[in-house]
Order: C-alpha cells, then structure tokens, then sequence
C-alpha cells in the first residue's frame, strides 16, 4: 500500500511553512510530511528528518530519487539522521540547524512496520515477537513474553493497552511458556483467541490490539521519552514558532494534552487547538489507519 500521511493537510496547515524557514520532522518514518513541507519552504527552506529505526532511515535515503520533492533539488534541503528524537537537542546543535520555524512530531509507527518490517508489529502476519524499532536494543517483544514475571507482564497491559483482562493473559502466557516458547506473533494471538471473550470489543478493534499496543510502546519506551523530546522541542522553536504532534492512543494523547496546558499557564505556548483535531470522515475511509489519529498544536510565546 502506498503510504498516506495521517492529518497532512491540518498539519501544513498549524506549520504554515513560508519560503525559507526551516523545520524539523522527528519522526520523519516515510516522509511524507516532510515532502510536503520542503515542497512549501523551497527554494532555501530545510527539514532536519529524524528516524529511529535503521531500516526506514536507510530505505528513505536510498530512495530519495524517487522522492517527490526531487523537483525541488531537496539533496540539500533535507538532513537526514538516524537516532531518536531524545536527543533532538543534541541532534540539532550537531547540524547547526537553526533558526527552527516548526516542529512535528507524528508518533507510534508506520504502515511500513506493520505491512513489511517483518518484525512482528502485525497480528495479522506471523512474523517473530521483535517489536523494536532500533535493533540494536536488546529489549524483544519475546524476551518480555518468555522471560518477564507474570505480574509485571500484567502490569503493562494494563497500563500500556488498557486491556481490561490482562490477568488472564498473563496466565494464560505463564502456562503456555511452560509447554514451549513464545517466538511468533501467530502463537500469541492464539493465546488470545482462548482467553479473551468471543466478540470482545469486536466493533471498536480487534482483540489482539491492546496486547501488541502495550508490547510495542515497552520493547520502545515509548511513553517515557514523549514529554522529554516535546520538552526540548519547544526551547529550540523560535519565538512564534509552531509545534504539532499527532498522537494515535489516549496514553499519549494525554501525556501531550498534559505538557501543553502546563506549558501554557507558564506563558510558554499558547495553545492552537483547544481540542484534538481528528481526521474527516473522508480520510478515515481512505486510510481506515488515520481513525485514532489525534492532532495537537501550540504556539512558541
Ligand atoms: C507514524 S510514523 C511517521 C510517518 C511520517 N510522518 C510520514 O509521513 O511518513 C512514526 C515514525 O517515527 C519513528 N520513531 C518512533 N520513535 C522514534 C524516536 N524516538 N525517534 C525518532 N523516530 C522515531 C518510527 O520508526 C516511525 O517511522
């Protein structure tokens, strides 16, 4: 499938890039975004594209040819890094990019993870538990499955999936891991099938959502490292410039929802949307992955 960009109108629209100015996409996954806004900044405007994951990194560099900003001679237009966006301050000052006019953070994954990362990110295709976004990190989606206790497997899926029967998944893994190990995806889901009531929550998502969304925000750290990286965002915006942040589950929603309020009684940002901004009924039915997308976006005062 092609990739769509989540929200791309709405977010050109808050970043409002003008000829010149330069902007930072920390999650810059299969730049879509990105293309959009060097197709607004040109002719001297610059993106600084950070991507985590190795693979993606390499495939956007290596496909920049094709790229269709490649009208737009982007090759010294667009910085690309591969590292996360924790250490956005460092990363910055590293490519002395500066002034910044705007700043997008997109968060979770791509469809490339789900559809052909071969890294488990997917239930529908059985595929091993990997999870990781940088494999370089040791922490797998099998590691916690296999070898995590019980209890603190329980523990994040319910914080991390809000899944309302994570004791009894939890069980249910304890007694499977004794008969043999869990490597794939598929094993899991079978899991799952047994426990979990039959049409669980069948018209919101499928059953197997909560635990692989909880499995991929551990192996990832992804919840710890939101508010730091929007933190250090925010004192590298210029005066008056924008940041959006599109967020794909309430956990995260919240902890951005939470940041910005804070930082707006302080007089640090005024905020641009006083409610999450959700895609059209019409980009939900093009891209049915757009559903859960939320857009937040504030002002550098
Ligand atoms: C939803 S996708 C971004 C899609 C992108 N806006 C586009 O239009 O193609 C999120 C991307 O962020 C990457 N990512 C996740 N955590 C990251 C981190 N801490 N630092 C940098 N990139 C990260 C993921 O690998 C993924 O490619």
């Amino acid at each position: 499938m092609a990739h769509v960009p989540v929200l791309l109108k709405e977010v050109i629209d808050y970043l409002n890039p003008q000829a010149n100015e330069n902007f930072i996409d920390a999650t810059v996954g299969e730049g879509g975004h990105t293309a959009a806004i060097l197709e607004r900044n040109k002719p001297k405007g610059k993106v600084l594209g950070i991507e985590m994951d190795l693979e993606l990194y390499q495939k956007l560099k290596s496909c920049m040819a094709e790229f269709p900003i490649s009208n737009f001679q982007f090759s010294n237009r667009l910085i690309l890094v591969n590292d996360s966006y924790i250490n956005l301050k460092k990363i910055v000052e590293k490519n002395h990019f500066k002034p910044v006019h705007g700043i997008l953070f997109d968060l979770g994954m791509c469809s490339w993870h789900l559809e052909a990362s071969r890294r488990g990110f997917s239930y529908l295709k059985d595929e091993p538990l990997d999870m990781r976004f940088n494999p370089k990190n040791s922490l797998t989606a099998a590691e916690i499955i296999n070898f995590w206790d019980i209890e603190k497997i329980e523990k994040i899926l319910k914080e991390f999936g809000e899944e309302r029967y994570a004791r009894r998944i939890s069980l249910a893994i304890k007694e499977m891991r004794k008969k043999e190990k869990i490597i794939g995806t598929h094993q899991l889901v079978d899991i799952l099938k047994r426990v979990l009531p039959k049409n669980y929550d069948k018209k919101r998502m499928h059953f197997a959502t909560r635990t692989f969304q909880a499995l991929r925000i551990t192996v990832n750290n992804e919840l710890q490292i939101i508010e730091n990286g929007i933190k250090q965002a925010i004192k590298i915006l210029e005066p008056g410039g924008k940041i959006t942040v599109i967020s794909f589950h309430s956990l995260e929603d919240r902890i951005v929802k939470n940041l910005f309020r804070e930082k707006a009684k302080i007089k640090e940002l005024s905020i641009l949307t006083k409610k999450p901004i959700s895609p059209c009924s019409e980009e939900i039915r093009n891209n049915p992955r757009s559903r859960s997308a939320k857009l937040r976006a504030a002002e550098k005062l």
